[in-house]
């Protein structure tokens, strides 16, 4: 099946037609700029354009940087507070005129992740990081999503770990790549404690750059880099879209 993922980020809205199979892109990515600030509505405007380019007219998959649950986004750590209790799902599906799936940007890298990439397979407690502009955090258990786990808001030093140990952190503070490797190596070791994960799997742009700081990562748990790079948003919006159009189709058939 092919389903439109849309990535709602920061700085870009980036959107493709997926193959949910293999989870390949089926065109060329388009992305437009996330519009400032970032309202709901100045962002579903946006969203619209990503559906227009590609004369989408079935389920979109949408990713979203926060809580997002039965489609109404309930956080704002680095977007307009405007989003906190706004009904994203009803929203999107307004302005594109779509049937729309939302979900947490990290649970899309995960489940994509997860299906495709470095977790493939892979039984037990398995962590996922993205540590871009703040930290997204993702588990699952024997391949089971537990959805907006938010972990980057744990605290470490009297403050988020996502201002401690994020990428944005890294750039803003100047640091090294091992003065950042050794922040990351602190949260990882405290998420280590908590949960005793099977893996720790690194997302986000820096998981290209791995090497730069894996030697400073001393965990007993395998930390290895993520697989699907930029794409994991947009692959895994469309995979949760198409799970959920499952699931409604065997209920109606059930019912
Ligand atoms: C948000 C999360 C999001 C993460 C990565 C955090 O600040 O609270 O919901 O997944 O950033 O974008």
């Amino acid at each position: 099946m092919e389903i439109l993922g849309i990535d709602i980020g920061g700085s870009g809205i980036k959107g493709a037609p997926v193959d949910t199979e293999t989870g390949q892109l089926t065109a060329e990515r388009f992305r437009l700029p996330t519009p400032q600030p970032a309202t709901p509505k100045a962002v579903s405007t946006v969203v619209a354009a990503v559906a227009r380019h590609f004369d989408w007219r079935a389920p979109i998959g949408i990713t979203f940087p926060a809580v997002v649950q039965n489609g109404v986004t309930l956080s704002a750590a680095n977007v307009s507070k405007k989003w906190i209790g706004a009904p994203a799902r009803q929203l999107l599906a307004d302005a594109t005129g779509c049937p729309v799936v939302v979900l947490n940007d990290a649970d899309a890298a995960g489940i994509a992740e997860i299906t495709f990439g470095a977790g493939k397979d892979r039984r037990g407690t398995v962590m996922l990081l993205t540590l871009g502009t703040g930290i997204g955090s993702v588990i699952f258990v024997d391949g089971v999503l537990v959805p907006n786990t938010e972990l980057g808001h744990l605290e470490m030093r009297g403050m988020d770990a996502e201002d401690f140990a994020s990428d944005r952190i890294r750039k803003v503070e100047g640091l090294s790549w091992k003065k950042w490797g050794k922040r990351v190596d602190k949260y990882l070791a405290m998420l280590e404690r908590l949960f005793s994960p099977d893996l720790f799997i690194i997302g986000g742009g820096v998981s290209k750059k791995f090497e730069n700081f894996s030697a400073q990562l001393k965990r007993r748990v395998p930390v290895v880099p993520a697989e699907l790079r930029n794409e994991a948003g947009i692959v895994g919006a469309a995979l949760a879209a198409q799970s959920l159009l499952e699931a409604a189709s065997d209920d109606a058939l059930a019912g």
